[in-house]
């Protein structure tokens, strides 16, 4: 599916999620979909970023820790196959925290300041003089992350190139400093899908603003969510034409509906006048419905054996342990530190 021309070593990919909060139906298209698929070619490993999650929530930790059997309970019920794919949990695996210390060292501050994506994340959540050392810090955490598992595919939204064109430059740093290739530059697949809006049409789907629909969200939820979506504010009669640009329904009727023919006569239809939002938004419903009513009963079901739950999260950061551990060997014997 993805053309890999280069390399001779197939790809091996990683992907990861703060676990600050249970996923949504951004995360769904943006890159749930796409793993379910990439987990049936490639080597893949999903990382509940929890240590990451805590760089900007030390002050209420349990919005991390009570997230991460959320987390994982998402992944299993859009399909994410642990027979397949290595779920792991970032805490649990030393070997992450020690890379980012060697690397800390390969890093300058000024360089970290300059990381967009960090940077508007600072202004946005303005901390001003408080600004945490772990979150100026997480791209270097994120390329220990990265590294640690050889990942070459890491399929991303645009937010997150930053942080592998840092993980990349620290992985020349050290190939440099060993004279040999150690460590592989990585690069990202990007999701077409990676920006859904959120359903106020204003903002990408997120669970800080409040615009989300969580892939676990009951029926009752999904229907007001609907209700209040941002449609075409001059849309005032139902006969009057309708606009699709920016319309909120009509994104996520392209985004969801199976049917593209049956949304594209739809769209026709709205913008010569006839098809009021009602109409629109009781189809749109009835596709979220659909959608989402396998995905909530199964994600219901793995909640309610958190035994079996933290097994499996258990047993995929067992196998993350033996190869992270083996790329922290490599790395601080560049440093000359395997003394014993
Ligand atoms: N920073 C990523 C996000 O906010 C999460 C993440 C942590 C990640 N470690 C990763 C993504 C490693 C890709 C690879 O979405």
């Amino acid at each position: 599916m993805i053309n890999n021309h280069c390399a001779v070593q197939p790809d091996v990919v990683l992907t990861g999620d703060r676990a600050t909060g249970p996923l949504h139906l951004g995360h769904y298209v943006g890159s749930l979909k796409l793993r379910t698929r990439l987990q049936d070619e490639y080597e893949q490993t999903i990382l509940v970023a929890d240590m990451q999650g805590l760089t900007d929530n030390a002050n209420h930790p349990s919005k991390v820790s009570s997230n991460i059997l959320n987390v994982v309970a998402d992944y299993l019920a859009v399909g994410i196959d642990p027979s397949k794919t290595t779920i792991c949990l970032q805490s649990q695996l030393p070997a992450l925290a020690e890379l980012t210390m060697y690397y800390s060292n390969l890093v300058t501050i000024s360089r970290l300041e300059r990381n967009p994506t960090v940077k508007s994340e600072i202004q946005t959540k303005g901390f001003g003089r408080s600004l945490p050392a772990g979150f100026l810090t997480y791209p270097i955490s994120q390329a220990a992350d990265i590294t640690a598992f050889n990942a070459t595919l890491i399929p991303v939204g645009d937010d997150q190139l930053p942080m592998l064109e840092q993980t990349n430059e620290i992985v020349r740093k050290i190939n440099t400093l060993a004279g040999k290739p150690v460590l592989s530059e990585c690069r990202p697949l990007l999701s077409h899908a990676s920006r859904l809006p959120g359903t106020d049409g204003k903002n990408k789907m997120s669970k800080t603003t409040g615009n989300a629909i969580n892939l676990g969200a009951s029926e009752k939820e999904i229907r007001s969510a609907v209700k209040s979506m941002f449609t075409d504010p001059n849309h005032l009669r139902v006969e009057d034409p309708g606009t699709i640009e920016g319309n909120v329904v009509f994104t996520y009727l392209d985004a969801f509906h199976p049917d593209a023919s049956y949304v594209a006569d739809l769209k026709a239809h709205y913008q010569r006048g006839g098809l009021g939002d009602g109409t629109t938004k009781k189809i749109l419903e009835e596709c979220l419905q659909e959608l989402l009513r396998p995905i909530r009963e199964k994600r219901a079901e793995y909640l309610s054996d958190k035994g079996q739950l933290t097994d499996i999260l258990a047993k995929g950061t067992q196998v993350a342990r033996v190869k992270t551990e083996a790329v922290l060997f490599s790395v601080k014997d560049i440093f000359g530190l395997n003394l014993f």
